[in-house]
């Protein structure tokens, strides 16, 4: 008998706002037909002024764990991936455990920025593994529009605010690749990377700052590292892009999106795309369409699901599970 962490319960949250790409027109040199031939991106949801990434993550939370059909006190951790906390600290996982009316177990926030969930959903298994935890809610929550420098035409049109979660519980597998629940993990990191892709501020400035990017050589890096990094978890598992049914992508770019597919040599029907209706909502992007993806009715049970995403860092990685 092997342990396996499996997904039994996923859900998202998005803010009531939806920004079409015609707003920016009226802020910045950009038009419709830039942003979607570049990205894919078509509207993006904006968090409420006074609405927070902990807000956003909590009613995620809680529609995972409707659809894992379980009372928040059968959670023992709680993991957000977040790179927009609402404070510095203390962590917004400690804010989503107060807000369920928890009082047990433990919480901690997760940074790796859009590869966030990634590596939160590889701690989350590591952790049910060594026998630490049974049941565990993974969350992605951002709120990027409070980073955006609203002058830079290159950034400010590309991100969205949401939230998405998943309910991770120890099952029992037999061991092989028929098993429900994470198969195989790859991460990644490469600080040599660090300025392509960064917020300018912190503790350095005292203020929260604005996103800055090299679009450019974060898109190069992304089509090269992210089919590899695919490959590589399945490559662990014993799988092959063949056994893939969905690839469950970091959603930034339809470009990457694509051309990241066609490295693996899987067909764009297999992909789950939500970039056009949430533009790059960084941690939150994967559960976000994981959610989206089962609501549709294209994520479906005994589904082998490979999710990928890189972001600043550069952080990069991957996770191959059965759903
Ligand atoms: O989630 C974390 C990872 N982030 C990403 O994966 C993002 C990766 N990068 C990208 O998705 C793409 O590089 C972008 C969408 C950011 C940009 O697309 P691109 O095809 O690489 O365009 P570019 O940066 O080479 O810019 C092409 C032109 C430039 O004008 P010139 O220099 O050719 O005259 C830009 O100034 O497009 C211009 N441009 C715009 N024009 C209209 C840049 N942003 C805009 C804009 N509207 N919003």
């Amino acid at each position: 008998m092997t342990i396996r962490a499996a997904v039994t319960g996923v859900g998202h949250y998005l803010p009531d706002r939806i920004v079409p790409n015609s707003e920016f027109e009226a802020i910045v040199d950009t038009s419709d037909e830039w942003i979607r031939s570049r990205s894919g991106i078509e509207r993006r949801h904006f968090a409420a002024e006074g609405q927070l990434t902990s807000d956003l993550a909590t009613r995620a939370a809680r529609a995972a764990l409707v659809d894992a059909g379980i009372d928040a006190a059968q959670v023992d951790a709680i993991i957000v991936a977040t790179s927009t906390p609402d404070l510095t600290f203390p962590s917004v996982a400690t804010m989503v455990q107060g807000a369920l009316g928890l009082t047990k177990g433990f919480a901690f926030d997760v940074q790796a920025v859009c590869a966030g969930f990634v590596f939160a959903l590889t701690t989350a298994n590591a952790l049910i593994l060594a026998g630490q935890a049974r049941t565990i809610l993974v969350i992605g929550a951002e709120t990027f529009s409070r980073l955006m420098n609203w002058k830079d035409r290159g950034t400010c049109v590309l991100f969205g605010d949401g939230a998405g979660a998943v309910v991770l519980e120890a099952v029992e597998g037999e061991g092989t690749t028929s098993d429900r629940g994470i198969l195989s993990t790859d991460l990644n990191s490469d600080g040599r990377y660090k300025d392509i892709l960064y917020v300018d501020g912190g503790t350095s400035t005292g203020t929260t700052g604005h996103l800055v990017m090299e679009g450019k050589e974060v898109f190069r890096h992304a089509i090269e590292k992210l089919a590899e990094t695919a490959h590589h978890a399945l490559d662990k598992a014993g799988l092959t892009p063949d056994d893939v049914d969905w690839i469950v992508p970091h959603q930034a770019n339809i470009r990457i999106i694509e051309g990241t597919a066609k490295r693996m040599q899987v067909p764009m029907d297999r992909v789950v795309v939500t970039v056009q209706d949430h533009g790059n909502t960084s941690a939150a992007s994967i559960p976000l369409a994981l959610s989206v993806g089962k609501a549709r009715g294209q994520i479906k049970p005994g589904d082998l699901i490979v999710t990928e995403a890189i972001g600043g860092g550069l952080a990069w990685g991957s996770v191959v599970l059965r759903w």
